[in-house]
């Protein structure tokens, strides 16, 4: 039967659940795809490193050895980081080989060049694995849903933080505890910093923004904001209002512009979204004529990022077959503005410590009034002799009179604090 040659850049837990699954599914392969797929060379950092059933002579941390091997027809970069990640992939595009990535930062920052190179080398590069690990997304955002107007994306696409935000939820879990188990369980970054800052989702909203809305945006356009300021007392709130508190990286195309964010959000628990526990991703798109669709399971770890990267090598090894690789390559055709976050209009939950006297809700009042801010609810509990926790939940307001607004208040003698300013999910 006839091989395909793979070169593999990385064997982490992403590099060894893609060699497992190319291993598991060997005997289907000539039915699905008409040819076996055989790894052939794999680049690691540590060459020393003892890897369990993997034969060391597979191993080389020479990439030039991959690029630089004719018979190699498919090369798949799961090794991560922008440098030499970049390079390899460039020279291998140039070398003639079809590439299939993981690396959303590399992606998110870099997707243009990346593309525009496969396009004019007329080579297949594939990403499915860099947004939502194992949930089908890119492919139904460039394919399936291509004949909609996208206007709305709004997604759990870490893992991390959904699974910290569920534990401190629903089993009263401290913040530091939550993240060290969900690095034990693999599916925190190297440097966690990423995912619970909201770095890493910026940077897959940043893709999905790219190619629903056929403009580039990349995560520099993105507003970014961790959980790590949450507390206990915030989740509590959102119990009262039926609420729950996820990070959501909200992505939308409005007649002024592209519309980015990613921050913590109080979304009320009948949304499809509120559902999504644990280290669980789902993604929720708005088309003008599919309506609202979404996708939802598990977006990190070994194998489900396995599934999706195999997926993608299927993919090509069958456009290998019909000669017809290179036929998507960058969808972005347009170049909208992305609008100033200042602009972007949202409501807000705010908690605050004030001096438990007469007038201060009247004097919080008037600052809201003076920036434009309405608002729609008010609860005072937890007080106490000399002090009170006023909660003022908003409409909807532009970010900047907020940040005016918030400014304002700080400097009012009887607010001794503002505890939280959390966003409140509204639909689309
Ligand atoms: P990882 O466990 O840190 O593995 C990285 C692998 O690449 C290691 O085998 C490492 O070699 C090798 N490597 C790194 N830099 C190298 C260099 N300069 N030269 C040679 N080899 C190098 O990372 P991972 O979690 O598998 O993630 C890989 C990629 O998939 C990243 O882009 C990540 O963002 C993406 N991704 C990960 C997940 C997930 O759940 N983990 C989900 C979706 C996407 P050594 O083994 O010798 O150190
Ligand atoms: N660290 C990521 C997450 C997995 O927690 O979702 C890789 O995308």
């Amino acid at each position: 039967m006839e091989k395909i040659k793979i070169g593999l850049l990385g064997l982490g837990t992403v590099g060894m659940g893609v060699y497992k699954l190319i291993q598991r599914r060997a005997d289907v392969m000539e039915k699905t795809v008409g040819a076996e797929l055989e790894i052939r060379k794999i680049l690691v950092h540590n060459i020393n490193k003892k890897r369990e059933g993997i034969d060391a002579s597979f191993l080389t941390d020479d990439w030039h050895q991959i690029v630089e091997d004719e018979d190699i027809q498919i090369v798949i970069e799961v090794m991560g980081g922008m440098e030499p990640a970049k390079t390899i992939i460039m020279e291998a595009l140039k070398a003639g080989k079809n590439v299939v990535s993981a690396n959303k930062d590399l992606i998110a920052q870099e997707g243009r060049d990346l593309l525009d190179t496969a396009h004019e080398n007329k080579r297949d590069f594939l990403f499915e694995a860099a947004v939502a690990g194992g949930i089908p997304i890119i492919r139904p955002l460039k394919q399936c849903l291509a004949g909609n107007d996208i206007t709305d994306v709004i997604g759990i696409v870490n893992g991390t933080t959904n699974y910290i935000l569920t534990k401190m939820s629903e089993d009263g879990m401290e913040f530091a505890d939550a993240l060290k188990k969900a690095q034990e369980l693999g599916y925190a970054e190297a440097d966690p910093t990423a995912d619970v800052e909201g770095l890493d989702a910026a940077r897959k909203v940043a893709i999905m923004a790219s190619i629903a809305f056929h403009s580039r945006v990349v995560p520099s356009d993105v507003y970014t904001q961790g959980i790590t300021k949450i507390t206990a007392r915030d989740i509590a709130y959102a119990k009262e209002f039926d609420s729950v508190i996820k990070l959501l990286g909200v992505a939308g195309n409005t007649e002024e512009g592209i519309e980015a964010g990613v921050c913590p959000m109080m979304i009320h628990k009948d949304h499809p979204l509120a559902s999504v526990r644990e280290s669980f991703n789902a993604v929720f798109v708005h088309g003008d004529a599919v309506d609202d669709a979404m996708f939802y399971g598990r977006g990190a770890g070994e194998m489900p990022t396995a599934s999706a990267v195999v997926g993608d090598v299927i993919d090509v090894a069958r456009d290998l077959k019909y000669g017809c690789t290179g036929r998507i390559s960058c969808t972005c055709y347009k170049e909208l503005p992305v609008k100033k976050w200042g602009d972007v209009k949202n409501k807000f939950f705010i908690r605050m410590q004030v001096k438990n006297q007469p007038g201060v809700l009247a004097s919080a009042a008037q600052v809201f009034g003076r920036y434009k801010v309405s608002i729609a609810r008010v609860v005072q509990e937890h007080t106490e002799p000399e002090m009170a926790e006023l909660v003022i939940v908003t409409e909807k307001v532009k970010e900047k009179y907020m940040e005016n607004a918030l400014d304002e208040l700080k400097s009012l003698p009887p607010i001794c604090e503002i505890s939280s300013v959390i966003r409140e999910y509204s639909g689309t």
